[in-house]
């Protein structure tokens, strides 16, 4: 449970680390890039004032379309297109970049163009995907920064789609690249792949459920296995594994079998030789292979000699062209279990009629049979999603919007807010899966002070107003940009009744709130007296500071609200109120770094936040653990003079599970103080003690409070993509 938010924690016998399996332990011998971006320098070439929004919408994009179009059908020697048509092919590339997100945390996903880099640009999953990426090269580089990869793959897959007579929903672009490998995410503990007989992530007579939060089955997989579980040839099974791993994405049974079954209306499966004779994954390979692996002898690959899954064959007699032909094969035959040339499980129709068998990808004069995967024959056999493939197959229109909508919410679902979806095919509709929030109104500067000075007086705890503010900011993510203030969705279900936000006692200071506000928004209001009760906070410390705020926030209804969706933004654990609902097998300072990695905050904006909340007293259910402060509700370093005293020693409490700690007075046992661990890592991580000395040290006192309070706004402002 990385982020502990949603779903079952898994309980492991051993702790695990945050981020299980790294590049490192897989590539011990790689470049070590990274050495060179140490103290804050950063890995992006384009530097911190390029804008990518604003090149994007500079860029000619029905031009770069007609490039894309003119591309699908351009074969490249050194990669053939089957049939002629490369479209499937990219297809592919787009969903297996689209397909990593995961509800849990938000990570993964299209967003970031990440499927360049280690470890994905090498899962076996993402077999010979180097070479769709480079066939994109020089539509790149004519394009320039106009384009992102992280864009350019999502709307090859769309060009893909329509150039082949698909339907599609729209495109929203906006994807800003990275330059290196993502090194919060957490992609599995496993020391093996799937294709080294990794585990499988769901093992039955272990009652040991899907890992929270990986989506896929096995590591090295996007999704499950298309043989089966762990290669286990069972329908059945199958469409368990399934059901799972793509609701982990949020997708029901008719997104999954109009995806599933939509995707596979195009393109092959390779499975030609066996895969010993591959060379090795891109970023294990010789020098001179200048990035590519699964190196083949070029006159194998030229005669359609390729293998990627294992799998050979197509699902359709037309896969270079939308239909229904996918669903008419699947239920007109019988389908039985063979062999293909690499090994590979696969089902291949019973005496299909020869205007039902497929042309062959290289010679089109050639007929071939069609085949199924495992995970396709689920779409038959399992009750309930055989139930929406008779539909698909009876009614072409529907299966046609099914797939357009799903496709579209698979390739933006990591974008967040429509805000940020930019160019010209953008769709009008709004859809509940982006979180909608209506647009709000910027109030006066006479309507802020008024009700500052009235919450204020209010009678509420100045720590309440703080908590209520946190609780609404805080729920944002980065990582696929859900949550924040915005919305003011805190006092809708299910976030007014998380534990973590105390429910009763949040419904009465939003009441509170609410009555005072007069022509602000909620969502303004409750950032607004968090703000103020900071103000003041400082103020009664000896700090004159204004905490900046800006308006025009919009309040969110329920209507608009998928309360499901919402659940996995949860905290279950959020160190920055001191809270832990319970054990994880991650360390709970592991936890509270998540936390802020999702929040885009850096290691003193994390400090200085936490010394801050603690002694303002937003501690959840006002627990004393860590406010090492007699004045609290004023805005002081204290949490960090008492935290790194020298006269004050650290003892576990019995039986708290190394959760609870005393600070005992040397020289006796006077007890002076109770904290948790994410109060004590501040002094016991070398990193992080030395930013709380900087907040310790005599003269740092009033840069500390400017910190905390930067730090405040940028959680505060963390969702407003419409500022921008
Ligand atoms: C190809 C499995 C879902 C689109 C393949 C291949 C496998 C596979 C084994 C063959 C790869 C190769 O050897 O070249 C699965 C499984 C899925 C799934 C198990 C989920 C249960 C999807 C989805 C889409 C999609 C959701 C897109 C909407 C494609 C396309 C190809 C393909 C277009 C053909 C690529 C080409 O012709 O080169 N899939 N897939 N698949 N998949 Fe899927």
């Amino acid at each position: 449970p990385i982020n502990a938010g949603g779903g079952c924690p898994v309980h492991k016998d051993a702790a695990r680390s945050l981020l299980g399996r790294t590049n490192k332990d897989w590539w011990p011998e790689a470049l070590p890039v990274d050495i060179l971006h140490q103290g804050g320098v950063s890995p992006d070439p384009m530097g911190p004032d390029f804008d990518y929004v604003k090149a994007f919408k500079s860029i000619d994009y029905q031009a770069l379309k007609a490039d894309l179009t003119a591309l699908m059908t351009d074969s490249k020697p050194w990669w053939p297109a089957d049939y002629g048509h490369y479209g499937p092919f990219f297809i592919r590339m787009a969903w297996h970049a689209a397909g990593t997100y995961r509800t849990a945390d938000g990570r993964g996903g299209a967003n970031s163009g990440q499927q360049r880099f280690a470890p994905l640009n090498s899962w076996p999953d993402n077999g010979n995907l180097d070479k769709a990426r480079r066939l994109l090269w020089p539509i790149k580089q004519k394009y320039g920064q106009q384009i992102s990869w992280a864009d350019l793959f999502i709307l090859a897959g769309n060009v893909a789609i329509e150039s082949m007579g698909g339907p599609v929903f729209g495109f929203g672009g906006g994807r800003a690249d990275v330059y290196e490998p993502e090194k919060d995410i957490y992609w599995g503990e496993e020391d093996l792949w799937v294709d080294q007989g990794a585990e499988t992530r769901i093992q039955p007579e272990k009652q040991l459920d899907l890992e929270n939060p990986l989506a896929a089955i096995q590591m090295g997989l996007i999704y499950v296995n298309p043989e089966g579980p762990g290669g286990n040839p069972d329908p059945l099974l199958s469409a368990r594994d399934m059901r799972i791993t793509f609701a982990r994405m949020a997708m029901n049974d008719e997104e999954t079998v109009a995806l599933t079954a939509g995707g596979h209306a195009f393109g092959k499966a390779h499975g030609a030789i066996p895969a010993d004779q591959l060379s090795g994954s891109p970023e294990s390979e010789a020098l001179e292979k200048m990035g590519f692996g699964w190196a083949t002898d070029p006159e194998q690959i030229a005669s359609g000699k390729i293998t990627t899954s294992g799998i050979e064959g197509a699902w359709s007699n037309n896969p270079t062209q939308w239909g229904g032909d996918y669903f008419r094969l699947l239920f007109k035959y019988d389908y039985k279990l063979v062999h293909s040339p690499a090994g590979a499980q696969q089902w291949t129709p019973i005496n299909p009629d020869p205007e039902d068998m497929a042309p062959d990808a290289r010679d089109p004069s050639k007929r071939v049979p069609t085949m199924m995967t495992t995970a396709d024959m689920a779409l038959k056999m399992d009750p309930e999603y055989r139930k929406i493939s008779e539909r698909f197959r009876d009614d072409q229109a529907a299966l046609d919007d099914a797939f357009a909508r799903a496709w579209f919410k698979l390739c933006h679902r990591d974008m967040g807010p429509k805000a940020r979806y930019h160019g010209p095919e953008v769709p009008k509709e709004d859809l509940i899966w982006q979180d909608p929030v209506p647009a709000g109104t910027m109030p006066s500067d006479a309507d802020v002070a008024a009700f500052k000075s009235k919450i204020l007086a209010s009678g509420v705890a100045a720590s309440d107003l703080i908590k209520a503010a946190w609780a609404s900011a805080s729920t944002y993510r980065k990582s696929d940009h859900r949550g924040g203030a915005n919305g003011a969705r805190v006092r809708l279900a299910p976030q007014n009744g998380w534990a973590v936000n105390e429910p009763e006692q949040l419904a009465a200071t939003l009441a509170k709130i609410d009555e005072l506000r007069g022509s602000l928004s909620m969502a303004d209001a409750i950032v607004l007296a968090g703000s103020a009760a900071v103000e003041k906070a400082a103020k009664d410390a000896g700090y004159d500071v204004a905490v900046p705020f800006t308006g025009g926030r919009g309040d969110a209804t329920a209507e608009w609200t998928d309360v499901e969706s919402f659940d996995v933004l949860e905290p279950r654990a959020d160190g920055f109120r001191n809270y832990l609902s319970n054990k994880f097998s991650v360390k709970t300072e592991e936890l509270l770094i998540d936390r802020a990695s999702l929040l885009g905050l850096s290691a003193p904006e994390l400090t200085a936040l936490v010394g801050g909340l603690r002694v303002l007293g937003a501690n959840h259910g006002g627990r004393s653990h860590g406010v090492f402060t007699d004045r609290v509700g004023q805005l002081t370093n204290d949490f960090f003079v008492n935290l790194l005293d020298m006269e004050t020693f650290w003892e576990a409490v019995d039986g708290s599970g190394e959760e609870e700690f005393v600070g005992y007075t040397r020289g006796g046992r006077t007890e002076r103080w109770r904290a948790t661990r994410a109060d004590l890592v501040f002094g016991s991580n070398s990193q992080l003690r030395a930013v709380a000395e900087v907040y310790a040290e005599k003269g740092n006192e009033q840069k500390f409070v400017a910190d905390f309070v930067k730090a405040w706004v940028k959680v505060m402002n963390a969702d407003r993509f419409d500022l921008a």
